[in-house]
């Protein structure tokens, strides 16, 4: 799968979709040479074309354009608006560009998720789903005001500074309890908590452990069965 995703990723001609939303971000994932999709295509099983697949946060929607390139035809694809306010127009055009429609989802943590069926396979690629933002509050002073708001996400300088709490040990329980129940028989879920901040948290690592195939704080990779 690896090969031919990257292959396909390559052939296909992504000037449009970068004229409608030229950042960096687009950029690194659609350029096969940085394997940005590398990781999780690697542990990818080879699916019949008419396999139900669904990817969860599709942000852009690369990956189901490439899937779909490649000659899958069930792939379907969620979006989370808790999580793209202020480029949800930019996504919906290419959206529209690439021919897809994804669903709105958001997963709460500790919460049973629904889906409308189950999958043969679901991709969770380069998430942040585990990252409680709504238990966030940000306390800003200036000498002029004192202001509490949401924002979890905070430009400085150069860089930002993204503040999260991951899920604990129960709520990855609930996930991967209500995950399982949207497996067909022998699907599976590839999920990829980005970042990975589990390394110090033994009680959540050891219940994931079973699932881990990669893990690092830029390329975790968990398979659930
Ligand atoms: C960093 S983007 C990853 C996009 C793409 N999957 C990739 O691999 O490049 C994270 C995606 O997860 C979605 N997301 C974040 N929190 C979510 C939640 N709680 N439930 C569902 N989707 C969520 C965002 O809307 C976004 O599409």
């Amino acid at each position: 799968m690896e090969k031919q995703f990257r292959e396909t990723l390559g052939a296909i001609d992504w000037g449009p979709a970068y004229y409608i939303n030229p950042v960096g971000y687009l950029f690194e994932s659609t350029d096969p040479t940085i394997g940005w999709w590398d990781t999780a295509t690697r542990h990818m099983p080879e699916l019949d074309k008419s396999a139900d697949i669904l990817d969860v946060g599709t942000w852009f929607g690369i990956m189901p354009r490439v899937l779909k390139e490649m000659g899958y035809t069930n792939v379907e694809c969620t979006e989370c608006a808790a999580h793209n306010t202020g480029v949800r127009d930019k996504l919906t055009a290419l959206h529209e560009l690439f021919d897809i429609q994804p669903y709105e989802l958001e997963v709460f943590p500790g919460k049973e998720l629904t889906l409308p069926k189950q999958y043969d396979l679901i991709l969770i690629l380069h998430t942040n789903m585990h990252w409680k933002i709504h238990d966030l509050y940000c306390l800003t002073r200036t000498p002029e005001q004192t202001t509490l708001t949401k924002e979890w996400q905070i430009a400085k300088g150069e860089g930002t500074h993204t503040f999260f709490v991951p899920w604990n040990l129960s709520e990855w329980q609930t996930f991967i309890t209500s995950i399982k129940k949207y497996l067909k028989p022998g699907g599976q879920c590839i999920i990829q908590p980005h970042p990975w901040p589990y390394d110090d948290q033994p009680e959540v690592l050891e219940f994931l452990q079973p699932y881990i195939l990669e893990s690092s704080m830029e390329q975790a990779t968990l398979c659930i069965k």
